[in-house]
C-alpha cells in the first residue's frame, strides 16, 4: 500500500495543476480527504514538507498582461460587467493558489495544525468562488480565460516566499480585505443590473472572504505573541516593505473590525488622513 500524500504533497499538486477547472476539482477533492482525515485519531495524513513552485502552473489563457495594459471597464455596461467578472475569477484563481501555497511554502514551520485547517477551507472556499464567477461567465456567453488578465497578482506571494508574517500581512489582511472594501460596491452593479446569478455568487465570497481577513490576523497575531513583538508596530513595518503604494479608502471598517483589524492598523498605511469621527 503506498503512504498517503502528505497535506504539503496535496498542496503542491494544486499548485501545479494549470487547467482552472482542474486545478479547482482538486483543490476541493484534497480539501474534503484532508477534512475527512482530520475526523480521526490520530489524523493519517501528515502536513510534511514540499518545495512549491515559484509559480503556480496557469492555463494558456487568459493572456497576462502588467496592470497597465488590461483594459479598462465601463461597469454600466455589458461587456464592462463581463469584464469585472472576468477580473473576479482570476482573483479568486489566484487566491486558491495564495492559499495552497502558503501551506506548502510555510509547512517546515513549526505551527498548530488549526493553522493549515483555517488555510484549507479557505482554499476549498476559493475553488467554490472561482467555479461560482465561471458560471455567471458562461451564462453570459463568455468563459474564463476570454479576456486578458492582471499579471501582478503573484507579486506578493514572490516578495513573501520566505517570510511568514510579511505573506500574512500583505496576502489576507491587506489585500484579501481590500476585497471587503470594494465588494459590496460590484454587489450594487449587479443588482442595478438585475444579474441575480452574479449577485447571489458575490455575496456567497462577500461573506466567506471575512473569514480568510480573520485567519490572517488569527495567525499574525499568534506569531507575533510568539516573538514577543507588537503586532501593530509589525504590521506597519511589513507592509511598508512588501506591499508599494498606499491603502486606498474607503475602508469597510466593520467588516475588518469583524475580521479582527482595527483601525490603528491600516489608517496609518492610507493615502489620506482618517476623517474626523462624530463625538
Ligand atoms: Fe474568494
Ligand atoms: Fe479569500
Amino acid at each position: 500500500m503506498t503512504a498517503p500524500l502528505t497535506l504539503a504533497q496535496m498542496a503542491t499538486q494544486v499548485l501545479t495543476t494549470a487547467d482552472g477547472k482542474a486545478k479547482t476539482d482538486l483543490s476541493r477533492s484534497h480539501a474534503a480527504t484532508w477534512f475527512a482525515a482530520r475526523q480521526q485519531d490520530p489524523c493519517p495524513i501528515e502536513i510534511g514538507t514540499a518545495q512549491p513552485p515559484l509559480h503556480p502552473a496557469r492555463p494558456e489563457h487568459p493572456e497576462l498582461l502588467s496592470p497597465r495594459d488590461v483594459p479598462k471597464r465601463k461597469p454600466g455596461s455589458e461587456a464592462g460587467r463581463i469584464a469585472m467578472l472576468h477580473a473576479v475569477a482570476h482573483i479568486e484563481l489566484n487566491a486558491v493558489d495564495l492559499h495552497w501555497d502558503i501551506i506548502a511554502r510555510f509547512s517546515h514551520v513549526p505551527l498548530p495544525v488549526g493553522f493549515f485547517d483555517d488555510w484549507v477551507k479557505a482554499a476549498d472556499e476559493e475553488s467554490k468562488h472561482f467555479r461560482l464567477i465561471c458560471d455567471c461567465l458562461e451564462s453570459l456567453g463568455s468563459h474564463y480565460g476570454a479576456l486578458p488578465a492582471h499579471r501582478g497578482m503573484w507579486k506578493a506571494a514572490e516578495d513573501t516566499v520566505d517570510d511568514l508574517m510579511g505573506r500574512l500581512a500583505v496576502v489576507p489582511m491587506v489585500l484579501e480585505a481590500r476585497g471587503l472594501d470594494v465588494t459590496p460596491g460590484m454587489i450594487k452593479i449587479f443588482k442595478q443590473a438585475k444579474l441575480t446569478q452574479a449577485v447571489e455568487a458575490l455575496e456567497v465570497i462577500y461573506s466567506e472572504e471575512v473569514s480568510h481577513v480573520a485567519y490572517g490576523s488569527k495567525w499574525f497575531y499568534f506569531l507575533c505573541g510568539r516573538e514577543n513583538l507588537d503586532p501593530k508596530e509589525v504590521f506597519h513595518q511589513l507592509v511598508r516593505k512588501y506591499f508599494r503604494g498606499a491603502l486606498k479608502p474607503p475602508f469597510n471598517e466593520e467588516k475588518r473590525a469583524d475580521a479582527g483589524i482595527p483601525p490603528d492598523f491600516y489608517w496609518p498605511l492610507a493615502d489620506t488622513v482618517k476623517p474626523m469621527q462624530g463625538l
